[in-house]
């Protein structure tokens, strides 16, 4: 069963830092993902904060927020047939050691934390999360 849905995409500093936006925009396209929004933003450290809550008793919580907030990234809004799993597929594994051949992760990651993409987990955190981003 295929259902169209939305999910949230971020490009994250050290992929933007390495001009690989269109590169990485292409690997949605091509997969049948539309681009419905997208922007470019630097977001303060208590924004990402924020973003990230769901990993707040974590130990790599603060680095993690530190370094969505240490250069611009690029949030998108994609929409496709099971865009949230279609799109963590398109992105691999979160360490980029253990992510399977052509994801974006194995292509473009450089450790888990510079993983170069964000993506939700989940319809419902997609909601959450595109709603975090694009506030009508
Ligand atoms: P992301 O999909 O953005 O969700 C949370 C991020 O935490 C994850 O990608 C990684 O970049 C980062 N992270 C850092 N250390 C870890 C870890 N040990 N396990 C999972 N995620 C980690």
């Amino acid at each position: 069963m295929s259902k169209i849905e939305q999910t949230l995409s971020i490009i994250k500093p050290d992929a933007v830092e390495r001009n690989l936006i269109e590169n990485i925009k292409s690997i949605f396209i091509k997969n049948d993902l539309i681009i419905k929004q997208d922007k470019k933003i630097h977001i303060t450290k208590e924004e990402a904060a924020e973003f990230y809550k769901i990993h707040q008793s974590k130990p790599f919580y603060d680095g993690l927020c530190s370094y969505l907030s240490s250069g611009p990234i690029v949030v998108m809004v994609l929409e496709g047939k099971n865009a949230v799993s279609s799109n963590r597929k398109l992105m691999g594994a979160t360490d980029p050691k253990n992510a399977e051949e052509d994801t974006i992760r194995k292509l473009y990651g450089v450790s888990i934390d510079k993983n170069s993409v964000h993506g939700s987990d989940s319809i419902e955190n997609a909601k959450k999360e595109i709603n975090f981003f694009f506030k009508n």
